[in-house]
């Protein structure tokens, strides 16, 4: 049985999460291969993660050589077929379950090595549900990262009635001892720990400014003045993504069919016209593209 240490990863998609999981590994001394749709995304991801090297350099965080080194542990390909010899990979393309179980069943076939971990960022969907598109169902876990995934210390770990312990302990050692990361535990069910707490709250505050009861400025200041939270839920759900906290509520509506899970309209007109926040450049509020 392989369980060498885990010196090979694969992550797919260089979206906000993808880009922020690739560049950590990299500054963790591991290989890494990034996997997106075509060429010039590939070419936004490493912008995206060149970027926030950058940033990392300006405030201190690393030095210019750890920024060099990082930039040359990433490679990227629009080949899954080149994910063959990876240990670890993470999946963290957009928020849908045809599309990550068509990933995961396509990945299973390659990845080699038996105790692979193969773990999805998934917010919110089951983990269960992408494991069984899988022929081998106890190689896939959940590792949920965080945004920005850089700074904040949290990865919850979800494992499934499949599960191996080997696995399980494969991906806990590797987002604690090589990343760093604290972890916590979360049964399989839809949101995990922090989605399922957050979200909720995030949909009521919609709900109040499409009500007219406050200004999007009067709830995030009175949650930031009030509360002491870093920032104010209709900013951390244009931070998120509108369309990510949709896909999550109706993830957890399905699961749970709690009325407070339910995306309110004005959250769904927002997705339908684009307004999909930071990174789309609107949101809630308005930013310069990142
Ligand atoms: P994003 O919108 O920034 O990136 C989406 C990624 O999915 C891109 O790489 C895109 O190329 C890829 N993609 C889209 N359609 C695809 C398709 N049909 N086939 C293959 N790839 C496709 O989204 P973000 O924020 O990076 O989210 C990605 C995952 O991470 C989602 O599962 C989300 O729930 C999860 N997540 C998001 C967090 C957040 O704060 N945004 C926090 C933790 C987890």
């Amino acid at each position: 049985m392989s369980t060498e240490k885990i010196q090979r990863v694969g992550i797919i998609g260089a979206g906000q999460m993808g880009a922020g999981i690739a560049e950590v590994c990299a500054r963790a001394h591991v290989d890494v291969l990034v996997f997106e749709q075509t060429r010039e995304l590939a070419a936004a991801g490493r912008a995206r993660i060149l970027r926030s090297l950058d940033r990392g350099v300006s405030s201190g965080k690393i030095t210019e050589r750890e920024r060099e080194q990082a930039a040359w542990r990433l490679r990227f390909t629009s080949d899954l077929g080149d994910f063959a010899d990876r240990q670890l990979v993470v999946e963290a393309v957009v928020e849908n379950e045809e599309v990550k179980t068509a990933i995961f069943a396509e990945l299973d076939k390659v990845v080699t090595d038996p105790n692979a971990v193969l773990a999805s960022n998934t917010s919110s969907i089951p983990i269960m549900k992408i494991a069984v598109a899988t022929n081998n169902p106890e190689r896939v876990v959940g590792m949920h990262f965080f945004n920005p995934v850089p700074v904040l210390p949290l990865v919850e770990l979800v494992t499934t009635l499949k599960t191996t312990d080997t696995v399980t302990k494969r991906a806990e050692q590797f987002a604690a001892d090589v990343l760093g990361k604290q972890v916590v535990r979360s049964a399989d069910r839809s949101g995990f720990v922090v989605n399922a707490l957050l979200v909720p709250y995030l949909l009521s505050a919609i709900r109040m400014v499409e009500s007219g009861f406050a200004t999007k400025e009067d709830v995030d200041k009175a949650m930031v003045l009030g509360c002491a939270h870093p920032m104010g839920p209709l900013a951390l759900t244009d931070l998120v993504g509108l369309d990510t906290v949709k896909s999550i509520a109706d993830s957890m509506y399905e699961e749970f069919k709690e009325p407070l899970y339910s995306a309110p309209p004005l959250l769904s007109r927002m997705v339908e016209a684009g307004l999909l926040g930071k990174k789309a450049g609107a949101g809630f509020y308005q930013y310069n593209r990142a």
